[in-house]
C-alpha cells in the first residue's frame, strides 16, 4: 500500500448473497459470529440481510446491527467500527422495514435496487424505462430520509442499455445515491467487457464524481474474480464480495481472491484496502462450518490443496527457495505451518498462543476455557494436535454455542462390519423435558443409517438426509474426521398447510470428531436442532425466510 494509492472499499455481502446459496440457512447466532469475524478481518461494509424478507431475517439484521455495529474488535488501525447494510427492494415498505432493522447501527447503509435490464423491465416488473427511472429515484429518496448513506444497484446491469444505465444512475446520483453498484446479476460479462462498462458508466454519467462505482459479480462462467478485478482497473472503489465465494448459484466473487490479487500485485492495482490478510484462512474455515458449504480442496488461496507441493520437482524447488513455486506465503492468510505444536503436556499459555495465532484473537475467557477443556479431551485421543484440529476444536465449539439444542447426545453403540447388519443404539437427552430416552434400529446402509434411524424413533418423526460428507482434518492416520450433514424435515408425511414451506427448508450442520461416527451424528443432531428451532418459529410466526422464497422476493 502506498499513500498515493486509493481506498478500495470491501462490501462483504456472505450474510445476504452468499446466504441466498441453495442449501445455506444461518440461524441469527451464527450470524453475529460470522458479523463479529468480518469486523475482526477488516471489513467496511457488511450486508447482514434483507430485512423485508421475514421476521427471522429482520431480527438478525437488527441484531447484528446492534450487537456487533458498535464493536470495534480488531479494528484499531481502521478507527472505525463496520458499516451495516440491509438490502430492500424499490418501495417504501422494503425501505421503511430496512431503515428500521439497522437503525441501531452507528455506521449504516441502505441498499435499494431495481432491474434495468429491458428483458427485467419487460418480463418481470412489467414497467417501461421512464417508469423504472421514477421508481429508483423515489426509493433512493425515500431511502435518503433515514441515512446519509445510500447505495444503488441496477440489478442486471450486466445486460442492460449503457446509455439507459447512465440516465438512471445520474438520476440516482442527483436524489442523493453515495455508491452506485454495477451488478453482473447472471455472471454474463467477459472481464474486458465488464471493465469497459464500469469505465463507460463513470465517464459518462452526470455527477459520477461524487460517487464511488462498486462492482457486483456472480460466477456463472467462472469469471467472478477477473470481472471485479478489471471492474478495479478501471475505476471501480468499491467490491461486493463474499468469504469463499458462495452465492447465488455458482456464487459471488470470492473475497480472499480479490485481496490476495491485489495483495501479489500492488503496483497493478492502485489500491488499499483493510483486510487483515492473516485472518482470511480462520474466516473461511468459519463460514465453511456455520454454512455447510465445503470448500473445494482446490479452491484459490483456502483450498485444502491451495499450498500443498505435490510433484518431486515442486517440493525440491520449494525446498531450495519457496519463491520458485509459491506467489503467495501460506502464512500470509493464516495457514500455519507449524504442526505438532501441541500435545497432552501443553499448558494453557501455549494454547492461547496458539489461538490468538491462528486469528482467535478476542476469545472470551468462558469460550478460552471451554476450547482448553476440548483441547485437553482431544489429547487423550490423539497424540499430536495440529493447527487443523485446533481450528476444528474452536469451530465445533462456535457451531455448538450458537445453537440452542432441543436434543443432545448422551451415548451411542454400534455393531457393523463387512457381511452383517449394522445396529446401533442411541440416547438422548431431551433438553425441553429434562429426560433421556434410548432406542435401537438397524441400519440397512451400515452403522450411520442405524445411529440414524434410532434417532427419529426416539424424536418420533423423519428426517430427510439430503446432504452428507466426510472429510478428513489434516493429514495422518489420527486426523479428524469432519461430517457434514444436511436435513429436511420429510413433508410427505405432513399434511398441514405450511408443508410447502417444510419442504423448502434445508439445515446443515458439521461437526468434526476423531471417530467420524460420532462426527456424523453430533452434525446430524446439531441439524435436526435447527431444523425443530426453525419450525418452532415458523409456528409462533418469527420464523427467517427461506432460499426458495426469498428469491420469490427478489
Ligand atoms: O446480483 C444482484 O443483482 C444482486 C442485487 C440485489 C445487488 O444481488
Ligand atoms: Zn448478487
Amino acid at each position: 500500500m502506498t499513500a498515493s494509492t486509493d481506498k478500495l472499499v470491501i462490501f462483504d455481502t456472505t450474510l445476504r448473497d452468499g446466504e441466498q446459496s441453495p442449501g445455506v440457512t444461518l440461524n441469527a447466532e451464527e450470524k453475529i459470529e460470522i458479523a463479529k469475524q468480518l469486523s475482526r478481518l477488516g471489513v467496511d461494509v457488511l450486508e447482514a440481510g434483507f430485512p423485508i424478507a421475514s421476521l427471522g431475517d429482520f431480527e438478525a439484521v437488527n441484531r447484528i446491527a446492534r450487537e456487533v455495529g458498535p464493536l470495534m474488535i480488531g479494528r484499531e488501525k481502521i478507527g472505525h467500527p463496520m458499516t451495516i447494510c440491509g438490502l430492500a427492494r424499490s418501495t417504501p415498505d422494503d425501505i421503511k422495514r430496512c431503515a428500521e432493522a439497522i437503525a441501531p447501527a452507528p455506521r449504516k447503509r441502505i441498499h435499494v435496487f431495481l432491474a434495468t435490464s429491458d428483458l427485467h423491465l419487460k418480463y418481470k416488473l412489467k414497467i417501461n424505462r421512464e417508469e423504472c427511472i421514477q421508481r429508483a429515484v423515489a426509493a433512493v429518496t425515500l431511502a435518503r430520509t433515514f441515512v446519509d448513506d445510500v447505495e444503488f444497484s441496477p440489478e442486471d446491469a450486466g445486460r442492460s442499455d449503457p446509455d439507459f444505465l447512465c440516465q438512471v444512475l445520474g438520476n440516482v446520483i442527483e436524489a442523493g445515491a453515495t455508491t452506485l453498484n454495477i451488478p453482473d446479476t447472471v455472471g454474463y460479462n467477459m472481464p474486458e467487457e465488464y471493465g469497459n462498462l464500469i469505465k463507460y458508466l463513470i465517464e459518462n454519467t452526470p455527477g459520477s464524481e461524487r460517487v464511488i462505482f462498486s462492482t457486483h459479480c456472480h460466477n456463472d462462467l467462472g469469471l467472478a474474480t477477473a470481472n471485479t478485478l478489471a471492474g478495479i482497473s478501471h475505476g471501480a472503489r468499491q467490491v461486493e464480495v463474499t468469504i469463499n465465494g458462495i452465492g447465488e448459484r455458482a456464487g459471488n466473487t470470492s473475497m480472499e481472491e480479490i485481496v490476495m490479487a491485489i495483495h501479489t500485485h500492488p503496483n497493478y492495482f492502485p489500491v488499499h484496502h483493510t483486510i487483515n490478510t492473516t485472518l482470511i484462512y480462520r474466516t473461511s474455515q468459519m463460514v465453511s462450518t456455520l454454512s455447510g458449504m465445503m470448500v473445494q480442496a482446490n479452491k484459490a488461496i483456502v483450498g485444502r490443496n491451495a499450498f500443498l507441493h505435490e510433484s518431486g520437482i515442486h517440493q525440491d524447488g520449494v525446498l531450495k527457495n519457496r519463491q520458485t513455486y509459491e506467489i503467495i506465503t501460506p502464512e500470509t492468510v493464516g495457514v500455519t505451518n507449524i504442526n505438532l505444536v501441541l500435545g497432552k503436556h501443553s499448558g494453557r499459555n501455549a494454547f492461547r498462543e496458539r489461538c490468538k495465532e491462528l486469528g482467535f484473537i478476542d476469545m472470551t475467557e468462558a469460550d478460552f476455557q471451554k476450547g482448553f477443556e476440548n483441547f485437553k479431551t482431544l489429547c487423550d485421543k490423539k497424540k499430536n494436535i495440529n493447527d487443523a484440529d485446533i481450528l476444528a476444536i474452536l469451530s465445533n465449539q462456535i457451531g455448538a454455542s450458537s445453537n440452542n439444542p432441543y436434543y443432545t447426545l448422551v451415548s451411542t453403540q454400534v455393531v457393523a462390519g463387512a457381511n452383517t447388519t449394522s445396529m446401533a443404539s442411541v440416547k438422548l437427552y431431551n433438553v425441553k423435558e429434562d429426560k433421556e430416552s434410548s432406542d435401537a434400529a438397524v441400519g440397512v446402509n451400515g452403522p450411520i443409517d442405524a445411529i440414524f434411524e434410532a434417532i427419529q424413533r426416539i424424536i418420533g418423526r423423519r428426517f430427510l438426509l439430503t446432504k452428507f460428507d466426510i472429510s478428513a482434518v489434516g493429514e495422518g492416520n489420527d486426523a479428524l474426521g469432519k461430517a457434514e450433514i444436511q436435513v429436511k424435515a420429510d413433508s410427505s408425511l405432513h399434511h398441514h398447510q405450511q408443508d410447502n414451506r417444510l419442504s423448502k427448508a434445508a439445515f446443515t450442520s458439521s461437526v468434526a470428531d476423531v471417530d467420524i461416527i460420532t462426527a456424523a451424528t453430533k452434525a446430524y443432531l446439531s441439524a435436526i436442532n435447527k431444523q425443530i428451532a426453525w419450525e418452532n418459529e415458523l409456528a409462533k410466526g418469527t420464523a427467517r425466510s427461506i432460499n426458495e422464497e426469498r428469491k420469490v422476493d427478489i
